[in-house]
């Protein structure tokens, strides 16, 4: 049985990948603006995987036998500047989210709940590309440039992005 407080951990996780979903959705509608719709997709993308990591905490908890719990947040940052900023709130946001999980899994293995270590890995693992992946996006960025062909290019790679869940 899952105890109160890792159960409250547990359902905060699922805003927090809630939250993720509309962070880059706020991220693509700066790009859907500045005509560079390759990025946006990218970041439609990412708010899908988003939401499916919080369906997977939704589908965990109830699995376990406890109510998941649906909260609002804050609005999400708007007003973006450039790409690089962007990839650089990414990689901040998505580094955050890693410790979030390192925590609950802390959690985990000091009660030793086992289904919950086991659950927690496939995100442990899931971080890594997280973080590789926008840290580098972020890189190829400050390499191209905001202006010129090189951003088309990098545009035209991320146009190619489509949902494909993970493998459990
Ligand atoms: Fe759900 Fe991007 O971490």
């Amino acid at each position: 049985m899952i105890s109160d407080n890792l159960l409250t951990k547990l359902n905060e996780q699922i805003t927090h990948e809630f939250y993720s979903a509309h962070y880059y959705l706020a991220m693509a509608a700066y790009f859907m603006k500045e005509d560079l719709d390759g990025f946006a997709n990218f970041f439609i993308v990412q708010a899908e995987e988003e939401r499916f990591h919080a369906m997977k905490f939704f589908g965990f908890i109830n699995d376990q036998g406890r109510e998941a719990v649906i909260t609002g947040f804050k609005d999400p940052k708007r007003d973006f500047k450039s790409a690089e900023e962007i990839f650089s709130l990414a990689l901040e946001h998505e580094k955050l989210v890693t410790s979030l999980i390192n925590d609950l899994m802390s959690l985990a293995q000091e009660e030793k709940h086992y289904p919950s270590i086991s659950f927690l890995q496939w995100f442990i693992d899931e971080q890594v590309e997280e973080e590789a992946g926008m840290n580098k996006l972020l890189s190829k960025v400050q390499r191209v440039g905001e202006k010129g062909h090189g951003i088309l290019m990098l545009d035209k790679e991320l146009a190619a992005r489509t949902f494909t869940p993970a493998a459990e």
